[in-house]
């Protein structure tokens, strides 16, 4: 009992040591806190210490699920969202369904810097991202085109409809509609290699912070389907006088309750980041006991945490911290409740 009590408490003061500048990433990514520590060592802004790291994973293609050729949708294309937000002015910029552009991020904050607006999507993101100089390209790759070819011979499954007919389950298509069975819950196929999402809280000693997430959704997603990570505060938020939340995980459940926005908001209110994050995950929890997801939260004195569900494809939850007590980014894990 006192051992357990003893050690509980030391790991939560081990994730809460504040030390500034600080970047705390999704997952194992370690290039990706790698590119964004070093913007922040070498001075740079915690904007650019957003882009550049999850950039990294776009480049990368972070587990396949960041990035191009990876997570094709029903008809086989990879599309890509991501999001970034400035917690000192609250500018946002956010791209969803974009194709054939491999820098999501960039332009993400390419919205946020050279419009007036805070979200584009689909085909006429793609081509504003044109006419900023991003370039066109397929997304597609032999690996892209494999998951697709053999989600087709497995008669389209996985597969994200519901109330249809013929036999969704069996069948590729057309679909046609069936009566609507309410409290339906078929089975979800989200898991840790099917959502990946990068998230990132980047911090500086003079109180600058920014978050942003980058993205390719869900493998034989509904084309169109949009999730949590390019939506503003289910995806990421950050408030310069509070701290920052960035999440990833079953988007479609978790874009429901704006869990960024409400760690962030909880953490105005005085919790400290673990706690946060963990009152997000209840949040979600209460009504989906198993969906997949995690949080991670940072306050902008350099505290922070993590929290995850336990779920049947997750029970430890990886994560990245950057901060001055290491040379190098430190790989850290929760336990999911
Ligand atoms: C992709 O597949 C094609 C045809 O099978 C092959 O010619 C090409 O080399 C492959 N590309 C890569 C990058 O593996
Ligand atoms: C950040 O969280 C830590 C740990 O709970 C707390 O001690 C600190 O006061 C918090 N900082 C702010 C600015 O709320």
């Amino acid at each position: 009992m006192f051992l357990s009590f003893f050690l509980i408490s030391s790991f939560s003061f081990s994730l809460g040591q504040a030390s500034l500048p600080l970047v705390v990433n999704t997952w194992p990514f370690k290039s990706a806190a790698t590119s964004a520590w070093s913007v922040l060592r070498s001075g740079g802004s915690v904007l650019d210490a957003v882009e550049k790291g999850c950039a990294r994973c776009e480049v990368e293609q972070c587990d396949g699920s960041v990035g191009f050729g990876g997570s094709p949708d029903e008809s086989g294309e990879t599309t890509l969202d991501a999001l970034i937000m400035n917690g000192n002015t609250m500018e946002v910029g956010a791209v969803a369904d974009l194709r054939r552009i491999k820098n999501a991020i960039g332009v993400a904050r390419a919205v946020m810097e050279r419009t007036e607006h805070t979200m584009l999507v689909g085909e006429a993101a793609s081509v504003f991202a044109e006419n900023m100089g991003f370039v066109a390209e397929d997304l597609t790759t032999n690996k892209s085109l494999n998951i697709f070819s053999l989600w087709l011979k497995g008669n389209c499954q996985p597969n994200y409809r519901k109330n249809v007919s013929p036999d969704a389950s069996k069948s590729c298509g057309p679909y046609r509609p069936q009566a609507v069975q309410t409290q339906t819950r078929g089975p979800r196929h989200v898991g840790i290699h099917s959502h990946d999402t990068i998230g990132m809280i980047a911090l500086d000693q003079n109180g600058h912070i920014a978050a942003g997430t980058s993205t390719n959704g869900l493998n034989h997603k509904v084309p169109g389907r949009v999730g949590d990570s390019p939506i503003i505060g289910a995806g990421a938020y950050a408030d310069g006088s509070v701290g920052a939340a960035a999440a990833t995980g079953d988007g479609d459940i978790m874009m429901r309750f704006l869990p960024s926005y409400l760690a962030v908001e909880l953490m105005r209110a005085g919790a400290d980041p673990s706690a946060a994050c963990k009152s997000a995950i209840s949040r979600i929890k209460r009504h989906y006991s198993d969906f997949f997801g995690a949080v991670i939260c940072a306050n902008i004195t350099g505290h922070y945490g993590a929290a995850c569900n336990k779920a049947p494809s997750l029970t430890q939850f990886h994560f990245m911290v950057s901060n001055p007590e290491s040379a190098t980014p430190i790989l850290k894990s929760v336990d999911c409740f």
